[in-house]
């Protein structure tokens, strides 16, 4: 069944439906109970090379919150693991990197992906998508910054130092590094898109811990190595956190919908990204824990400043916490879908 007409799709097209498509970032996670029970026995990055679990996660938020999206069950650093790059996700921490890329040789440990290295992947996308019928499936992939601060800290990191001395230390070295994660990321993407993802978003999470000189020259032409190839394939979002002074350089990389967290408002974030632009966001994610009449004015808000943009994809300005109450999140969801 065809997604084309679907909410998400006419919004990331800038063919705005009559109520913007809600969908929540890790709305597959630790907040539902049905996703804890799954869990149980399987490390994450098992879960995310199992389809059966991959489908039945993905399909689990659908289900109970009836959002207008799926977004696959699978991490930004799987690509990563499967082809052979040795990586841990610990709970409550995040990513772990056995050995950190931090040298030129280091590099050669980064070869390109391979559809068959994620046979899981297009099999759970293809069942999903003959599931979902016309609620579109969003992929998606790690940006090579994102994908790269993992790589050279060796894991989460809060000022991301050492990824910073690197690109300026020897700029030849970084490029070389985002280049070949640009490559991976693209790939990445492709299998998904062959499997049927209708929409895919680039998640350049920690982008916004740069100064916008340094994005326009480290980051920038490598994710719109992965954006642009995709103009005319499929609607595509370009996520980071804390990104208001970035706006306007992200939306260069060509996807074509920018989102943006809870920090500037959609009305001057469409301002800033300039004509056209269809922005995705931002309800505070902390606010989930706020009285309902408190949120549901901040929800209202948020669909009324995203009416100034060219099209609006209702989310949160960052994932779902682990610890919201998942009927919050329901009635959220309902919400938006009430406001026509
Ligand atoms: O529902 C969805 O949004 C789809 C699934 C998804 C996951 N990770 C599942 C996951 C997506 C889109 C991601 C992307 C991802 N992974 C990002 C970009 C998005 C963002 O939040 O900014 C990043 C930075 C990662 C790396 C990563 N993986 C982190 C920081 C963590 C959290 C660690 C923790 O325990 O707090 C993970 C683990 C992870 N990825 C979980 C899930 C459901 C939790 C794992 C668990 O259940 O133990």
């Amino acid at each position: 069944m065809s997604t084309t007409e679907s909410l998400l799709v006419r919004a990331a097209t800038g063919r705005p439906g009559p109520r913007p498509p809600v969908w929540f970032m890790r709305q597959a996670g630790r907040s539902l109970p049905e996703y804890r029970a799954l869990r149980v026995g399987s490390s994450m990055l098992e879960a995310c090379r199992t389809p059966e679990l991959i489908t039945e996660i993905t399909l689990q938020p659908v289900r109970r919150h009836g959002v207008d999206a799926a977004i696959l069950f699978s991490d930004i650093v799987v690509p990563l693991a499967a082809i052979g790059v040795g990586v841990e996700i610990v709970a409550g921490t995040g990513p772990v990197i056995e050995k950190p890329i931090r040298t030129e040789a280091d590099l050669d440990r980064l070869r390109p992906l391979e559809p068959d290295d994620v046979p899981f992947v297009t099999e759970a996308v293809r069942a999903l998508v003959a599931e979902l019928g016309p609620t579109p499936l969003i992929g998606f992939a790690g940006a090579p910054f994102t994908l790269a601060s993992y790589l050279v800290e060796g894991g989460p990191s809060r000022d991301h130092a050492l990824t910073k001395a690197l690109m300026h230390d020897d700029p030849e070295l970084w490029h070389a590094l985002l280049g070949r994660l640009a490559v991976i990321a693209r790939a990445f993407l492709q299998v998904q898109i062959e499997a049927g993802a209708a929409v895919v978003q680039l998640f350049d999470s920690w982008a916004g811990t740069l100064s916008l000189a340094d994005y326009r020259r480290f980051v920038l032409p490598h994710s719109r190595a992965v954006l642009e190839p995709l103009a005319g394939v499929v609607p595509t979002i370009h996520f980071g956190v804390g990104t208001g002074e970035l706006l306007g350089a992200m939306r260069e990389a060509g996807a074509g919908v920018v989102g943006v967290d809870w920090r500037v408002p959609l009305d001057e974030a469409a301002r800033r990204l300039g004509p056209g632009a269809v922005v995705q966001g931002n309800l505070d994610p902390a606010l989930l824990g706020a009285e309902w009449s408190v949120l549901e004015a901040e929800v209202r808000r948020v669909v009324d400043e995203g009416r100034t943009a060219a099209g609006h994809v209702f989310n949160l300005g960052h994932g779902v916490p682990p610890t919201a109450d998942p009927d919050v999140l329901t009635r959220v969801a309902e919400l938006v879908q009430s406001l026509g």
